[in-house]
């Protein structure tokens, strides 16, 4: 059996492909976001969430946040624990453009299959 090179199973994004990546940009930065000068995949909500891996622990987070900023319960303080990479910063990333609400859930790739505890108007 012959296995199949990875590449062709997880396509990899254009910029990888093309070459065009930017090593700086690998690391998320919350700050730049927040100031309105990061480029269009942490800026723009919808291109974010369109580039998220909504994994199950950034699920149940969202979902803990939902239900705290709408007096429901959830935890108030999370600890997010990971090594250098692990997506700390993108996950509350995630945090920021779902409460921001500058774009409605409809348009957050993933985010309406997670079953947020209240019904999210943003
Ligand atoms: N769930 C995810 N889906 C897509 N990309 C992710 C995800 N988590 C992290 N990344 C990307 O991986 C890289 C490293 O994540 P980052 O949040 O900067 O790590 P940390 O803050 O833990 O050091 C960033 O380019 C980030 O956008
Ligand atoms: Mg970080």
């Amino acid at each position: 059996m012959t296995i199949k090179p990875w590449r062709e199973i997880a396509v990899p994004h254009q910029d990888v492909l093309k070459d065009t990546f930017q090593e700086s940009e690998f690391a998320a930065d919350i700050s730049q976001v927040h100031q309105g000068k990061a480029t269009p995949e942490y800026q723009d909500a919808s291109q974010f969430f369109a580039r998220t891996y909504i994994t199950e622990g950034m699920a149940l987070l969202l979902d803990s946040v939902v239900k705290c900023l709408s007096g429901h319960g959830g935890d108030p303080v999370i600890q997010l624990q990971t090594a250098f990479g692990g997506g700390k910063t993108h996950t509350m990333l995630a945090v920021y453009h779902l409460a921001k609400g500058e774009r409605p859930v409809s348009e957050l790739s993933g985010v309406s299959v997670i079953r947020l505890y209240v019904k999210y108007s943003g």
